[in-house]
C-alpha cells in the first residue's frame, strides 16, 4: 500500500500543508525543528490514531488552534480510500472514510499500516517495560484492528478495578488507625463484604480481557522471535544472537504457563486477502487487518496458548495476590505488568548492550514487525525518521538494502548526506513551515 496524498490543517507547526506522494522512496530534508517529523507523525497518526512522540493529543494541535485535521489518500491494490481525522483534544475525535462519518474513529485504524523507525525506538531496548508492551500491542492492533477494542476494554477494567482497590485500601488503613475519613464513608457503608463481591466481578472481567490480550501477545512473540534474530544477525553479523522472551506475571507461578514452556509456533499461515474486489473504494467492512476479516480470525485462532487456559489461571493468580492488592490498592497481576525480555547471547540487552547494539536491536524489532505485517498481506508504508544519522556505514547500507524493496518509504533527514544514495527518489525541502518538492 502507499499514501498518495497528505494534507494537514493546524497539525503541529503547520497551518496548512498539502502533499502529493508516490510509491518508492521520498525524502524530507531540512534543518532541525522545521517540521519534518511532524509530517511523518501525522501519517503515523492516520495508521494508529496515536503519536510515537506524545501520549496525549493536545501537542498535535497547532498552538492557538482548537482542533487539527489530517487527511490522507491511501492506495491499496489500486483502490483508494480517503481517511479524514479531526483531532479534538479533550473531546471526542472524529473520523470520516470516503466522506462518510464513522461512528467510532477507531474503526478506520488499520486502513493505513505503517512501520515507523524513530530515534525514540532506542527506548524499546533501554526503556521501561511499558515501551515494549506498547510495541507488542501496537503491532497486535496493526495486524488485527479489533485488538484496539480489546486493549481499550482491558484498560477500562483495570482503571475501574484500581479505583475499587484504592477505596478498599484507604478504608482498611482508616479502620486500622481507628479513623474514618470522609472519603471512606462509601466503603464503610457498603461494607467490606460488598467490596469483595464487586471485586469478584471485576476479577472476571480482568481475566477475560487480560487472557485475550495475553494469548495474542504470546503468539505474537513466537512469530517475532525468528524474524528478530534474523534481522539482528543481518544488521550486526557475527555478534551474539538476539533473543526474545515474554516475561509475564503468570510465568512465576510454576503452573506450566511459563512462556519458556510454550511450544514453538508453526510458521503462521500467510493469509492472502481476497484479490478481485470490484468496488474501487475501500469500504469500512474491509478495513480489518491486512485486507480482509479472514486474517483477524486466523490471528485469533492461532493462539499459542489457549485463552481458555489463561483465563482461569489469571483468576487464580488474582485470588493469590488479593491481600497484597487490598493492602496496596493496585492490580498486581495481568498483562499490564508484563515485559518482553530482550537478550543478546547470555546477557539481557537492557543494561548490558552497547549503544550501537541497542540501536541494532531496536531496528531489528521494527524490521521484524514490518516482515510480519507484510506477510499478513500488503506492504506497510515504511517511515524512517532521522534514523540513518544514528548508524555506522555498514548498518546504513544494510538497512538501505532492506528497505529498498518496500512499496513506499518515507525518510526524514536533517543533512542531505544522511539519505543513502541507494535510496534516491523524490525529494522535498522542509523549511520555515513550507514543504517544497525539488526532485
Ligand atoms: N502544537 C504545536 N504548535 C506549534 N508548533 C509546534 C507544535 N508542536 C511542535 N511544534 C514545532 O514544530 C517544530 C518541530 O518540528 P519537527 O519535530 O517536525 O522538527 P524536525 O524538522 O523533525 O526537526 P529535527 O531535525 O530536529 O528532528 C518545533 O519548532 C516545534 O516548536
Ligand atoms: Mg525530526
Amino acid at each position: 500500500m502507499h499514501v498518495a496524498h497528505l494534507s494537514l490543517t493546524d497539525f503541529r507547526s503547520y497551518d496548512t500543508v498539502d502533499l502529493g506522494l508516490e510509491p518508492g522512496v521520498t525524502a524530507f530534508v531540512g534543518p532541525n525543528g522545521q517540521g519534518k517529523t511532524n509530517l511523518v507523525e501525522a501519517l503515523g497518526y492516520v495508521a494508529t490514531q496515536s503519536s510515537h512522540r506524545v501520549a496525549t493529543d493536545a501537542p498535535l494541535v497547532r498552538h492557538g488552534a482548537s482542533r487539527a485535521v489530517v487527511r490522507s489518500v491511501v492506495v491499496r491494490d489500486d483502490r483508494r480510500a480517503l481517511v479524514e481525522l479531526e483531532i479534538n483534544p479533550g473531546r471526542a475525535n472524529r473520523a470520516r472514510l470516503n466522506r462518510s462519518p464513522m461512528s467510532r474513529p477507531r474503526d478506520v485504524i488499520g486502513l493505513l499500516r505503517t512501520v515507523l523507525f524513530a530515534p525514540e525506538d532506542l527506548a524499546l531496548v533501554k526503556g521501561d517495560p511499558a515501551e515494549r508492551r506498547r510495541f507488542l500491542d501496537d503491532l497486535l492492533v496493526a495486524r488485527a484492528p479489533r485488538f484496539a477494542g480489546v486493549r481499550a476494554d482491558y484498560d477500562r477494567v483495570l482503571k475501574q478495578r484500581g479505583a475499587l482497590l484504592r477505596t478498599a485500601a484507604q478504608a482498611r488503613r482508616g479502620s486500622r488507625s481507628g479513623r474514618r475519613a470522609e472519603n471512606d464513608a462509601g466503603f464503610a457503608a457498603a461494607g467490606a463484604g460488598d467490596v469483595l463481591s464487586t471485586l469478584e466481578v471485576w476479577d472476571a472481567h480482568l481475566a477475560r480481557h487480560g487472557a485475550e490480550l495475553l494469548a495474542a501477545r504470546l503468539e505474537l512473540v513466537e512469530a517475532l522471535r525468528p524474524l528478530v534474530a534474523a534481522a539482528y544477525a543481518a544488521l550486526a553479523p557475527g555478534s551474539a544472537p538476539a533473543g526474545l522472551e515474554y516475561r509475564g506475571t503468570l510465568s512465576t507461578g510454576g503452573d506450566g504457563l511459563s512462556p519458556a514452556a510454550v511450544p514453538p509456533a508453526e510458521a503462521p499461515p500467510v493469509e492472502i486477502p481476497s484479490a478481485e474486489i470490484p468496488s474501487a473504494e475501500i469500504s469500512p467492512a474491509e478495513i480489518s487487518p491486512g485486507g480482509g476479516p479472514a486474517t483477524a480470525q486466523a490471528v485469533a485462532g492461532r493462539s499459542v496458548i489457549d485463552r481458555g487456559v489463561i483465563e482461569p489461571a489469571l483468576r487464580a493468580a488474582l485470588l493469590e495476590v488479593r491481600n497484597a492488592e487490598l493492602e496496596r490498592g493496585v492490580t498486581l497481576v495481568g498483562p499490564h505488568r508484563d515485559d518482553l525480555f530482550l537478550g543478546l547471547g547470555e546477557l539481557p540487552a537492557r543494561g548490558y548492550a552497547s549503544h550501537g547494539e541497542s540501536w541494532s536491536f531496536a531496528l531489528a524489532l521494527r524490521l521484524a514487525a514490518y516482515e510480519l505485517l507484510r506477510a499478513d498481506g500488503g506492504d506497510p508504508v515504511l517511515i524512517l525518521d532521522d534514523v540513518f544519522a544514528e548508524l555506522d556505514t555498514q548498518r546504513r547500507r544494510r538497512l538501505a538494502e532492506f528497505v529498498s524493496s518496500a512499496e513506499q518509504v518515507l525518510i526524514t533527514a536533517a543533512v542531505p548526506g544522511d539519505v543513502p544514495q541507494e535510496l534516491a527518489g523524490a525529494w522535498f525541502d522542509v523549511a520555515e513551515g513550507s514543504v517544497n518538492r525539488v526532485r
